[in-house]
């Protein structure tokens, strides 16, 4: 299974799950996960646990109290990046995310707030092992592009 670099033929999409080095890939993540609808459900589930792991409380201090929107955001953005529709690139015309996330403190702190949500998710929706795996490589990544802080 293989989360390219240049998911929907966007090399600027930041994730790269390589396994074997090969592009062997049968199911796209997106596939893996159930399409539009485990996505949907992939991007809920996230700001589930964020709202509820005590752990996560200074990452969800930064949001709004109403998650519907960002909720819609993260889903668009996350179906381009596992490899589905680009509904986020369709919509905002680029999939870079380190302006949206420039007006806040990201360090280390935060990074790993926001991977213990998605790891949270993935397995509340009973993603598969091997994607879980290859996901949380490829996740840390792209948190590392929007730390903007020690
Ligand atoms: C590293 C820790 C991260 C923190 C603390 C963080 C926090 C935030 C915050 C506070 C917002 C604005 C929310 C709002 O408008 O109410 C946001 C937006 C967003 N985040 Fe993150 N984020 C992180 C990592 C990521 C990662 C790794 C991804 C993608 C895999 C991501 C995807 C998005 C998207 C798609 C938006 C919406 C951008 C827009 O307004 O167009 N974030 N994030």
């Amino acid at each position: 299974m293989i989360l390219r670099k240049d998911a929907s033929r966007d090399a600027r999409y930041q994730c790269g799950i390589e396994q074997n080095g090969k592009h062997a890939m049968r199911q796209s993540p997106y596939e893996m996960l159930g399409g539009e609808q485990g996505v949907r459900a992939l991007a809920n589930a996230f700001y589930d646990a964020m709202d509820s792991l005590e752990d996560a409380s200074q990452i969800r201090a930064m949001h709004g109290e109403d998650l519907g929107n960002i909720k819609e955001k993260l889903f668009e953005y996350l179906s381009g990046w596992l490899g589905g529709p680009a509904l986020y690139r369709e919509k905002y015309g680029t999939v870079c995310l380190t302006r949206p996330h420039a007006p806040y403190a990201i360090g280390e702190r935060e990074r790993d707030q926001w991977l213990a949500c998605m790891e949270r998710a993935l397995r509340d929706v009973e993603a598969p092992e091997e994607l879980r795996q290859a996901a949380k490589q490829a996740f840390f990544r792209i948190a590392e592009t929007v730390r903007n802080q020690a």
